[in-house]
């Protein structure tokens, strides 16, 4: 017997369908809800509401559980590479070897970007936040493929997913060389693609670049954690530009842009200037716990908190190992590692963390990684835009895929009743 949700209104009671995912979640399908009563719901934040059905990704807050397509996150992590990730999100499967290898082999041949965008790339003060001009970057290419506007078809949808993959690394290290007045490097084929991102971010002219493979062992891990988190604010904004039938790439355009504020990917590059300020502070966490827990003080403790997880986010468990296994490899003794655990520690025995069940999440300890490897504070949300794009793909292919409807959600009104127009001199 197929379970119902009723619901009591003015003595009537109506019956609404339940639905039950493959994980044994369950929701109340509120789909008729307004037709049969005229009444809509309000969840501000959403916090409640689901806005979709999906096969990508499972998370399951309360026992800190992460699934890419069914293969739990901690497998992934440990055995898989950043591209054959991308491709399992994408596609559904984890590839044969055939199959990783033309799709390799296709994203090599479209590493390349048009000359122009140098010319687009000279156009931003070196200053400008490299988030800005990612998401600019990513929207400009609806100008050099300007059949991927209109052409749907699955052949033209296919060559869109593969030219973004192939070229948001070169936009991300030729923002990054912009920024600090060097050439940019091209893509090597040669390399794989996490190498090649490296030596594009890295590699200079007057030298021969080498590869270091704890290095491209490390970021292929962190690339990995950020692929895809279900409906959070980025993935969710990227279905719904999609959902008018946007394209592809201002889609992924306007999720860079959800994705760059403080309290979702912008949180990467907070967290180390709130432990650089806590350490030139003099290193006192239990002072700045307290601030975190004031009402009438704004500062939040960057890095903690989550709206699903309430409890520990599994990617900050894999991050936090493969932060002290990187900094020992690379010989590096990064103090704020220290205010960090230091500061996790007191969060985590704090009453006021404790029942408001905050814990560290993926932002918590990626920058101290990311700083390891070379990459500058204002880079880290554009890794996580690097490492979340396969994620916001998936998303937008699975959604037009199933046909769904333009996003279009309800209100409660709270303005003036109707009034009359009054000239200005009666005013
Ligand atoms: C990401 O959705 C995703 O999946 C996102 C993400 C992904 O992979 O896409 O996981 C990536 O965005 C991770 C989150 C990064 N953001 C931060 O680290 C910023 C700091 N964290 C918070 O601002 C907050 O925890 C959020 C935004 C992450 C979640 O906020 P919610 O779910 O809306 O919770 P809330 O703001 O209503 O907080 C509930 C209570 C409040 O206190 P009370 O009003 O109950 O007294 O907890 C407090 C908040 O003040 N609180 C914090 C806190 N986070 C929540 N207090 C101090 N420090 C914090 N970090």
């Amino acid at each position: 017997m197929p379970e119902i949700a009723k619901l009591i209104l003015n003595g009537n009671t109506y019956e609404l369908p339940v639905v039950e995912g493959t994980e044994q979640e369950k929701a109340i399908d509120i789909g008729p809800l307004r037709d049969l009563t005229g009444y809509i719901t309000l969840d501000y934040g959403y916090k409640n509401t689901g806005a979709t059905s999906s096969a990508i990704t499972f998370l399951d807050g309360e026992n800190g559980i992460l699934h890419y397509r069914g293969y739990p996150i901690e497998q992934l992590a440990e055995k898989s590479s950043f591209l054959e990730v991308a491709y399992l999100l994408v596609y559904g499967e984890l590839p044969t070897t055939e199959q990783f290898a033309n799709f390799e082999k296709d994203i090599r041949n479209h590493t390349l970007v048009h000359e122009d965008f140098r010319k687009i790339l000279d156009g931003f003060p070196a200053s400008a936040h490299p988030m800005g001009v990612m998401a600019s970057m990513v929207c400009s290419l609806t100008a050099f493929y300007p059949e991927s506007i209109s052409n749907r078809s699955p052949e033209m949808i296919e060559l869109t997913i593969l030219r973004l993959l192939a070229k948001m690394p070169t936009f991300v290290a030729w923002a990054y060389k912009h920024s600090i007045g060097h050439p940019v490097n091209y893509p090597q084929n040669k390399l794989d693609y996490c190498s090649n991102f490296l030596h594009m971010m890295f590699g200079l002219p007057t030298e021969e670049y080498a590869i270091n493979p704890e290095i491209v062992r490390a970021l292929n891990i962190l690339l990995i954690l950020h692929a895809d988190h279900e409906q959070n604010c980025s993935a969710s904004t990227v279905r719904m530009v999609g959902s008018s039938k946007a394209s592809l790439y201002s889609s992924v355009s306007a999720g860079i842009n959800a994705l760059w504020g403080p309290l979702h990917g912008g949180a990467n590059q907070e967290v180390i200037e709130m432990l650089e300020a806590i350490k030139a502070d003099g290193g006192n966490t239990q002072k700045w716990i307290e601030k975190a827990k004031d009402k009438n003080d704004p500062f939040r403790l960057m890095g903690f908190g989550h709206r699903v997880y309430k409890n520990f986010d599994p990617r900050a468990k894999i991050i936090k190992k493969t932060c002290d296994t990187v900094l020992a490899n690379l010989g590096i003794n990064d103090p704020v590692l220290t205010i960090a655990k230091e500061l996790e520690e007191a969060a985590l025995n704090d009453e006021y963390f404790i029942s408001r069940k905050l814990y560290p999440n993926v932002d918590f300890y990626s920058g101290i990684i990311y700083r390891a490897l070379g990459i500058p504070t204002d880079m880290f949300t554009v890794m996580f835009a690097l490492g979340r794009l396969p994620g916001w793909i998936a998303q937008w292919k699975e959604m037009n895929e199933n046909k769904e409807p333009i996003g279009r959600p309800r209100q409660v009104y709270t303005g003036p009743t109707e009034r009359p127009y009054t000239p200005m001199n009666e005013r």
